[in-house]
């Protein structure tokens, strides 16, 4: 083990009486401090879209058919050639270390052992090495993909491509939807600032952007930042430097969708970010069935953004999804058990998953109930 991480307490005890997601929320802001609860918990601007995924998926409304034959079901999936022991995958989350000193590796060692995917973030605060070795051995784990954000320095990104690779991760995902960070007010309003001892430890030597001409001369963001943003053609060129298949992370607009597949994205996930960019977008229940619509099943669907209960997996697999991406929940757990508290709230939603499944004449994924809009789409 590096200086980066620690024993990871892996039977530290759940607290009593939490049997929901939403008792692990309850109980993770108990325990965090207000200025990191604001950061790993909040979201951008007023909030909106980050309160409007949560209730977008509760108010949906499944249609449920009754003796259906259910025995021999499960909830396996196939996605991108593999096949998955069920559709749950941890988002990429970054300095996951303010939550619990045990950080990423803690939520590597959950996800593995309950069979969920794991994406690990570029702005993770352990080793991306280190975290490949602790999930690949897991005989019954998921898929281990590797979140990028391009940085302004291309030869850097590529070096940190090589070393995904090399540790053994098995696919990119290139978030898209935040060239510039989120007016999140809440973090700026608890004077959030992160600790010495938590930084983004995989991006550690990188170059300072090399300066680029200035366009218009008024706006320092427009001039400076936004010149290394990323574009359409620098997912041709990840693609031409990689042999992994890359999904795009953070697509709403059925548009973009069709010029991602015609890009040659293995996959999209439709993701506002759980509302830290901008606020007051498309809800991500809202932008599914319409990607769906655009694609035609010529790539898989994952989505994520305010999923936090198994009725709400199974809608997203109705209107299209293949497999879901949860986020804060597990920061939840993380925060209140390390190892032990990520691993109950992936349980937690598989159960919940299963039940819902079984109660709605369900036997196999591909059977996702017909999901209702409640208001009409
Ligand atoms: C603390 C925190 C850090 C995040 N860091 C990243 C990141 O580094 N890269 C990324 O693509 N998404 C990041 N996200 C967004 C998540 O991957 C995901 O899209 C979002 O959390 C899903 O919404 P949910 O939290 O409601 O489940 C982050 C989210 C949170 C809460």
């Amino acid at each position: 083990m590096t200086s980066h991480s620690s024993p990871v307490r892996a039977h530290a005890p759940l607290p009593e009486g939490i049997s929901t997601l939403a008792d692990h929320e309850r109980h993770a802001r108990g325990v965090m401090d207000a200025p990191t609860w604001a950061y790993l918990c909040g979201a951008a601007a007023d909030e909106l879209t980050f309160t409007r995924n949560v209730e977008a998926w509760r108010t949906l409304e499944l249609l449920p058919r009754v003796l259906k034959p259910l025995a021999g079901g499960h909830t396996r999936v196939n996605l991108l050639g593999r096949t998955l022991a069920h559709p749950i995958l941890v988002a990429p989350m970054a300095y996951q270390r303010l939550a619990h000193p045990d950080g990423e590796h803690a939520t590597t060692l959950a996800a593995a052992a309950l069979g969920a995917g794991m994406v690990f973030s570029t702005q993770a605060s352990m080793p991306l090495d280190e975290i490949a070795a602790t999930f690949l051995p897991e005989p019954g784990r998921g898929p281990l993909w590797f979140q990028l954000y391009l940085q302004p320095d291309r030869d850097f990104t590529r070096e940190l491509v090589r070393r995904a690779e090399a540790a053994g991760f098995e696919a990119l995902v290139l978030t898209v939807d935040a060239p510039v960070q989120g007016s999140r007010d809440a973090e700026r309003r608890a004077n959030f600032r992160l600790p010495a001892h938590v930084s983004a430890v995989n991006l550690a030597g990188m170059r300072p952007p090399p300066a680029r001409a200035i366009v218009s001369g008024q706006s320092a963001l427009f001039d400076d930042l936004l010149t290394h943003a990323p574009g359409w053609e620098d997912l041709a060129w990840l693609r031409s430097i990689t042999r992994l298949p890359v999904l795009l992370k953070g697509v709403l607009h059925p548009e973009d969708a069709r010029q991602a597949v015609a890009c040659g994205a293995a996959g999209l996930i439709v993701s506002n970010h759980g509302g830290r960019t901008l606020d007051t977008t498309i809800t991500t229940a809202s932008a599914l069935p319409r990607i769906a619509d655009a694609v035609k099943g010529e790539v898989p669907l994952l989505v994520d953004g305010g999923i936090r209960r198994g009725t709400d997996v199974l809608k997203a697999m109705g209107l299209g999804a293949s497999a879901v991406l949860v986020g804060r929940p597990v920061l939840h757990g993380l925060a209140n058990a390390g190892a032990t508290g990520v691993a109950h709230v992936l349980r937690l939603l598989r159960d919940e998953l299963e039940i819902a499944m079984a109660l709605t004449g369900c036997r196999t994924l591909s059977e996702a109930p017909m999901v209702l809009a409640q208001p009409p789409l």
